[in-house]
């Protein structure tokens, strides 16, 4: 089915979606969130410059809240990327004006946050804002079912990461804020698993081939922000965003409600995309359980040192 013709077709279920989430969404003030009162100025206002002994966080939250933030810098990318899908007619473009309104309290409020309470080095996180503005995010121009299947996982991954880091933070203000925003997150899979949901019905094999790659190919957002790999590394050893988190709590319980395999009436085609599926997902299972593993060793030989 052309792209035309599946914006056309799904349509209506956009409508009733964004419907559905704007009864649910409950309104929230990113300013509420914030402790002012620890503010006070830099160096450049004749203040106290930042230094690391000002903040109490450990480094691995300061490192999960600074990847989480400029994950969600980025918006203007993503905005252009799920703008050129859907377009700006009818409850698609209405979704698109009204998600991007949503997911941009999300950099506010962790920025506030964050220089309020001097968690982490102002300067270094400016400069990575800049850096990863300035890369970008471009995902190649994927059709209209490529997109709404990735963000299905992606908003789920990333509220999996903000619920964790909140927890890493042992800060009982960090740990709202987080959770708050995750909460958003939440809702925005929903709305995105739904069209996938309602796009498997209309065309089940393009969809499934769509649902596979995105899968067997996700990478997170915030993948081309500075010095992202050796960050990931450093979440994944900490748990607050590893191999056996995306398969147990983000690839499979979107999956579950998708269904893909109990789904009869593929082509050659699409059995094939979903027989793709289950290898991959077998095979990550496997390489999770081989981490997980790994660094339990990892963590006892360092037990056993200290
Ligand atoms: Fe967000
Ligand atoms: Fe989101």
């Amino acid at each position: 089915m052309d792209t035309p013709t599946l914006l056309k077709e799904l349509a209506p279920t956009v409508e009733d979606n964004l419907n559905r989430h704007l009864g649910v969404a409950q309104e929230w003030m990113p300013h509420e969130y914030v402790p002012w009162t620890e503010g006070r100025n830099f160096a450049h206002l004749d203040g106290e410059p930042w230094s690391v002994e000002q903040s109490t966080l450990s480094p691995i939250a300061r490192t999960a809240l600074e990847v989480n933030l400029l994950t969600e810098d980025n918006l203007p990318s993503y905005h252009r990327e799920v703008e050129r899908a859907f377009g700006r007619e009818s409850a698609w473009g209405e979704w698109v004006n009204r998600w991007t309104a949503e997911e941009g309290r999300h950099a506010f409020c962790i920025r506030d946050y964050l220089l309020v309470t001097r968690g982490v080095d102002p300067d270094e996180l400016e400069r990575a804002r800049m850096e990863t503005m300035q890369t970008g995010y471009d995902s190649g121009d994927k059709p209209l079912l490529n997109v709404c299947a990735y963000v299905s996982f992606q908003e789920l991954a990333t509220r999996v990461s903000h619920r964790n880091t909140g927890k890493f933070t042992d800060e009982p203000i960090a740990e709202k804020l987080l959770t708050r925003v995750a909460k958003d997150e939440n809702l925005h899979m929903i709305f995105y698993r739904n069209i996938v949901q309602a796009a498997l019905e209309l065309a089940p094999s393009q969809t499934m081939r769509a649902i596979t790659d995105e899968v067997v190919d996700f990478k997170m957002p915030g993948s081309i922000i500075p010095g992202f790999g050796r960050k990931a590394v450093q979440m994944a050893m900490a748990g607050i965003y590893d191999l056996r988190i995306h398969h147990d709590e983000v690839l499979r319980p979107v999956l579950r409600q998708l269904r893909p395999f109990d789904r009869e009436g593929l082509t050659p085609e699409g059995e094939q995309a979903r027989d793709e599926l289950a290898a991959f997902l077998t095979d990550l299972d496997g390489a999770a359980s081989r981490f997980v593993e790994k660094r339990e060793a990892s963590r006892a030989r360092a037990a056993a040192r200290a």
